[in-house]
This record gives structure tokens, C-alpha cells and sequence, in this order.
């Protein structure tokens, strides 16, 4: 049986926290789905097409770099979570854990996902020392008042973040 794991998130913009838990997932499951939601209402700095261009990106020279042998895929998804995770036939969801803070946000969205579909299990990644306080929107907030993200993201995502707040 292929254990398939669905790692969801909104990406925007992709940190080294998030490439960190993808390169942990992919080693505990036998294909990994990095799910992009299109999160519309939460109007993202880069659009669904940018996001997917980014992540297949960066996790191609990171599948390089630790020799991951696990297959990734990534693939975008509008509406529930629980319908894309039986599209795709996941076993299990998998999101990453920073501080406390995470922990209600992530335990209310394990449990109302549990409650819509009853065998689907949530793990939990926890972060890496060095990424435990990188967020995506606090990386907008330092570059939108030119502070340096390059500790946060990866130097192409900087560059197009910089391209973003400064045309
Ligand atoms: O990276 P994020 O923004 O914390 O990811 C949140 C995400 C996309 C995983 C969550 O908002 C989600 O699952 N959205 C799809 C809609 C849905 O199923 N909502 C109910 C979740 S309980």
C-alpha cells in the first residue's frame, strides 16, 4: 500500500521553515502531496500559478541537495481540504508545528477535519530549532519595510518578494 501524505498550506511566500517540514514529510511517507490553497479570501502577495511555480522550484533543488527519493508532487486545490485529501487518496495530513501559538489554530483544524472525515489522521511536524518563529506573514511585514528576509526564504523567493514591494 502507498502511504500518501498531504502536506496543505497557503505558501505565500514559501519560507525555509516550510521546505524543512517538506523534506522531513517526504521521508515518512511514500509520495508526498505539497497541497497549494488558493486561499482567494486571504489575497495573497503571489498567485496560485507563482506559488506552484515557486515550491516545484525550490523543492527541486532541495530533493536534489538531501536526495530525497520519494516522490513530490504539488498540486493546487480550492475548497475543502478533507475533498482534495480523498481525491488524492491521502492517508494522512501533515502540518508543521512553530510555537505554542500554532497549537489551537492546529488543533481545531485537525479536529474539524477529523469530524468530516473520520479516518483522516493530522501529523504534526515540529519545527527545526532555527525555523520555529519563521511565518510567512511576518516575512511579508519585514520586506514591505525593507528589513532582510534573507534568513527567512530562499534567495529567488526574496528576489520576487522584492520585486513585489518594489517594482
Ligand atoms: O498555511 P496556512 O494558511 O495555515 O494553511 C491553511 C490551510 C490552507 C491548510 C487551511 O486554510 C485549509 O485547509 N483550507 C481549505 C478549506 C478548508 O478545508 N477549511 C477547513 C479546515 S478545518
Amino acid at each position: 500500500m502507498t502511504r500518501i501524505g498531504l502536506y496543505p498550506g497557503t505558501f505565500d511566500p514559501l519560507t525555509y521553515g516550510h521546505l524543512d517540514i517538506m523534506t522531513r514529510a517526504s521521508r515518512i511517507c511514500d509520495k508526498l502531496v505539497i497541497g497549494v490553497a488558493e486561499n482567494s479570501g486571504k489575497s495573497p502577495m503571489f498567485s496560485l500559478n507563482e506559488r506552484l511555480e515557486i515550491i516545484q522550484e525550490q523543492m527541486a533543488l532541495v530533493s536534489q541537495k538531501h536526495g530525497l527519493e520519494n516522490e513530490i508532487l504539488v498540486q493546487s486545490f480550492t475548497g475543502l481540504l478533507t475533498d482534495f485529501s480523498e481525491k488524492i487518496g491521502a492517508s494522512f495530513i501533515i502540518r508543521g508545528l512553530r510555537a505554542v501559538s500554532d497549537f489551537e489554530y492546529e488543533f481545531q483544524m485537525a479536529s474539524a477535519n477529523r469530524r468530516l472525515k473520520e479516518n483522516l489522521e493530522t501529523v504534526f511536524l515540529t519545527a527545526s530549532e532555527h525555523q520555529h518563529f519563521v511565518a510567512s506573514s511576518l516575512v511579508k511585514e519585514i520586506a514591505k519595510f525593507g528589513g532582510d528576509i534573507s534568513s527567512f526564504v530562499p534567495p529567488e523567493v526574496e528576489a520576487r518578494i522584492q520585486l513585489y514591494f518594489r517594482p
